[in-house]
């Protein structure tokens, strides 16, 4: 079995580039449906399925009665009995881009002559299509989707997920049938993930195809421990009770009886809101504990949407208007390795350019040999590649494609590519690491990172000044920066007095910066930001840690002797003991007034605090300070042991989690009130129990 190509090596004809676009697109049904593994991303599934379809539009001899455009992909596997589909469940057509979106409204408009209608707009949840039917209130079958017509019958493990209800409450008919999409959530796939890696088994590539392996293997007590969640979002006719007259009644009836409905579902009467509230869906999207790829838009009223019917397996009614794909699947050209300011060799994968979310990726992180190890990715292989955000783009892993020969396993070098220098590899580092601080690779990270905005923070000394100072023999160490001069700055290429004068007033007022961000910008191994604060709240000045043993430090609560060690050696280092009289010489202060210690600045000791969302006054990572100053904890996820979300804006499933756990819920304006009065998050109860045993309570 191959791919079937996707080139044209010769122009070849309408009938003849059709014939492999279905032979193409035959091949990934098989691979998407039947065996849960795609190889290439949904994005460039829809390009295929898109030219076929303008192919057959422009090409009546084109049009095949066998082709996929025809057809809802997939046909239902043999391990779990075959249920037929009294309504057949089926795909959407898709809008790409808001001229998709506006000739469908403009085509909806016409079909119903002209009169108003309103549309719902529903997040487009990448899991699994299920149909649920109740009897009498009681779940009786729960099935995949299948081709569309036939489907298996996964009611067994469809009873595992929590979110689907067993038994319906409230006002129900006798038989109800929903449709929805379930689906791993984030967090539990990438406990799975972590899991593996621990044992060192090969990671599952994405949440939907590893929920969708989940909800189509045998035993129902894996369903159960991976948390499987369902969002509900149809509600369809079983034939003997009138349904409500629109979608949206269908909606509030369904969570009316139980069901878990999304509540970012929303009515609109335009193209326009409908646009503005995809920004802002598209923007919120990595927030949420489970992946859409775009929104789902239906016209409201069930009457017009009868009248408009179907165009093939796709409602007229509905449209699925996507966001820009994250995930490609592209070639790996080569690995290259950049050395790293902590001497770290850090292995790049240069790829054939593919586009992923609007952007053109050839880079993407590989993190070092074990976990090119881990993915088994080799020069030469089909990856696949992931950006999700603003994040530099990483590589999943490999795509395997049968009978194709593959290159050997990847290695690291044995010197460091920039100075030669024999790389090390300690026990328990999983890291590569060229020894030689003098390295001129190290030193250039060393210098971006000491002059960077979250270390001592020189506005105006960017990445390509520092190559050129140093370049230019004019700063050798970090400490030279404070001997520049406004005479070398503007002797620079394209340095102009402006420039300089902002440089040096920068260079002048970071010597006043806090110990704990001097302690980050000397880029000592394992020392990043949050243990330069511990340290800064032990010690007052740099000459105290440098006198410190790793039995001083690890007394501190979160330094271990993995960081401890790195922080005695690097002060036992001749060259970083001159660094540091360097800077002490230029003038900067090595040193702070440290507050004693005093337990009653701690009044939330013991509070764990999850904050999410967008908050107006501070930032999310402020607001963990200013609570973690008052001695509480903060956590990422919310659990049966957190005290206290913090929901600002826009707050998503952590919102829903805190809900659902019972655990009390902040806005902004609380937080601020309490970290203004931070005894009054406690008030006795009414055993008169005190403040350390009170159980948190909203006020
Ligand atoms: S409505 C007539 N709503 O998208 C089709 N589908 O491409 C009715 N999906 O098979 C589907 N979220 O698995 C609908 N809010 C949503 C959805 C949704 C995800 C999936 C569903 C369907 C596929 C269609």
């Amino acid at each position: 079995m191959t791919i079937p190509s996707p080139e044209t090596p010769h122009n070849p004809s309408p009938v003849e580039r059709a014939r492999r676009l279905r032979d193409e697109l035959w091949f990934h049904n098989e691979r998407y449906y039947n065996d849960d593994a795609p190889v290439i991303s949904d994005g460039q599934y829809d390009a295929l399925m898109r030219e076929l379809r303008d192919l057959e539009a422009a090409y009546p001899e084109c049009r095949t009665a066998n082709s996929p455009t025809q057809m809802v992909g997939g046909s239902a596997s043999d391990r779990f009995p075959q249920v037929e589909h009294p309504i057949p469940m089926l795909s959407l057509a898709n809008a790409f881009s808001r001229e998709d979106l506006e000739a469908w409204h403009r085509r909806v408009t016409d079909l119903l002559d002209g009169q108003p209608f309103r549309m719902v707009a529903e997040l487009k949840i990448d899991g699994l299509a299920v149909r649920l039917v109740y009897r009498n209130g009681e779940f009786v079958l729960g099935a995949t989707r299948g081709n569309g017509q036939t489907g298996e019958d996964v009611t067994h493990n469809l009873r595992q997920v929590r979110s689907i209800p067993r038994t319906l409450t409230g006002d129900y008919p006798p038989v109800v049938e929903a449709r929805g999409e379930v689906y791993l959530p984030l967090d539990s796939f990438r406990r799975m993930n972590e899991e593996r890696e621990r044992n060192g088994e090969p990671l599952y590539a994405n949440p939907r195809n590893t929920g969708a392996g989940t909800i189509r293997q045998l035993d129902p007590e894996v369903v159960r421990d991976r948390n499987m969640e369902i969002w509900t979002y149809s509600l369809n006719d079983a034939g003997d009770t009138p349904l409500p007259g629109n979608h949206w009644d269908a909606l509030a009836s369904l969570e009316s009886w139980g069901f878990r409905v999304n509540d970012r579902n929303r009515v609109f009467d335009s193209v326009d809101e409908i646009c503005a509230y995809y920004d802002e869906m598209l923007a919120l999207r990595h927030d949420w504990n489970y992946e859409a790829d775009g929104l789902v838009v239906k016209v409201n009223g069930i009457t017009q949407q009868n009248a408009l019917g179907f165009a093939g397996r796709e409602p007229r009614w509905a449209i699925a208007y996507k966001f820009p794909a994250e995930r490609a699947n592209t070639r790996l050209l080569d690995i290259v390795i950049n050395v790293g300011r902590t001497g770290s060799l850090n292995p790049q994968a240069i790829l054939d350019p593919v586009v992923v979310s609007g952007a053109t990726v050839q880079h993407a992180s590989l993190h070092n040999e074990e976990d090119i190890h881990r993915k088994d990715v080799r020069i030469g292989d089909l990856v696949e590649i992931e950006r999700a955000g603003d994040v530099i783009p990483h590589v999943i892993g490999h795509v395997p494609v049968p009978g194709e020969e593959r290159g050997p396993e990847f290695r690291m070098p044995e010197r460091c590519p920039e100075c030669e220098t024999a790389v090390v590899k300690e026990l328990g580092d999983a890291m590569h690491r060229c020894p030689n601080s003098a390295c001129p690779a190290q030193f250039f990270e060393s210098l971006k990172h000491f002059v960077s905005r979250g270390a001592m923070d020189m506005d105006g000394l960017g990445e390509r000044w520092c190559r050129i100072l140093i370049d230019r023999g004019l700063v050798s160490d970090v400490s030279h920066v404070y001997s520049l001069t406004a005479e070398q700055l503007v002797e620079l290429d394209r340095m102009g007095d402006k420039l300089a004068t902002r440089i040096l007033t920068n260079i002048e007022s970071s010597k006043q910066r806090p110990l704990a961000r001097i302690l980050f910008a000397l880029g000592i191994l394992h020392v990043g930001a949050e243990v330069a604060e511990l340290l800064a709240g032990r010690y007052a000045s740099i000459d105290d840690i440098a006198a410190a043993s790793v039995d001083d430090l690890t007394e501190i609560d979160g330094i271990g002797p993995r960081i401890a060690e790195s922080i005695v050696s690097y002060f036992a280092a001749q060259r970083n003991r001159q660094t540091i009289a360097g800077l002490r010489d230029a003038g900067v202060q090595l040193w702070q007034e440290l507050a004693p210690v005093d337990e009653t600045a701690q009044p939330w000791k013991g509070q764990t605090f999850v904050i999410t969302g967008t908050l107006s006054s501070m930032t999310r990572r402020e607001a963990e300070g200013k609570v973690k100053a008052l001695g509480a904890t903060t956590t990422s996820s919310v659990s049966r042991k957190t005290n206290w979300l913090v929901a600002g804006a826009s707050a998503g499933s952590k919102l829903a989690t805190a809900e659902r756990l019972g655990v009390p819920v902040l806005d902004e304006e609380h937080l601020l009130a309490l970290l203004s009065s931070p005894d009054s998050i406690f008030i006795e109860d009414a055993a008169g129990r005190g403040p350390e045993t009170a159980s948190p309570t909203l006020i």
